[in-house]
């Protein structure tokens, strides 16, 4: 099945069995490898992206629901000055370990910067409650987006 989106700014059109997993497509179709997999079983977040603008577990949904869709990957949100901002501060702050969890982590703290973005622990760990790491404790990445929450304004 022909399906067509925009993916990361660009449209896409793509001959693709419509139930390949979408987390499938992201990586295997178009070589979009920091999307990862951890649980394939939309628990963990490491494959999440943002769906016409919402965060969304890639390993749940299927090609099929990408048509006609935006998508951005934590590729093209690295490239947006909110997105480089995050990783500055992350950086800073040292916030990631072995680095798998972080671009679902990524991809979550750029959502609540683009929608709310009020400095606000209990907020800030709502909004990542669905992205797990399995190596550190997670008060440091609060405090990455804390920071980016603060120069963001
Ligand atoms: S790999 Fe998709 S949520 Fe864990
Ligand atoms: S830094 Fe290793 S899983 Fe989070």
């Amino acid at each position: 099945m022909k399906i067509s989106f925009t993916l990361n700014d660009k449209k896409v059109n793509i001959d693709v069995d419509p139930m390949k997993r979408l987390l499938d497509v992201i990586r295997e179709d178009f070589g979009l490898l920091g999307t990862k997999e951890g649980c394939g079983e939309g628990e963990c977040g490491a494959c999440t992206i943002l769906l016409n603008g919402k965060p969304v577990t890639s390993c749940i949904l299927n090609a099929i629901h990408a048509d006609g869709k935006e998508i951005y990957t934590v590729e093209g949100i690295a490239e947006k000055p909110i997105g480089k901002l995050l990783i500055d501060c992350f950086d800073e702050t040292n916030a990631v370990q072995c680095g798998f969890c972080f671009p679902g982590f990524l991809v979550s703290s750029y959502y609540y910067l683009k929608t709310d973005g009020e400095k606000n622990l209990d907020k800030i760990k709502k909004a990542l409650s669905g992205n797990i790491c399995r190596c550190t404790g997670y008060q440091k990445v609060f405090e990455s987006v804390m920071l980016a929450c603060v120069r963001k304004s």
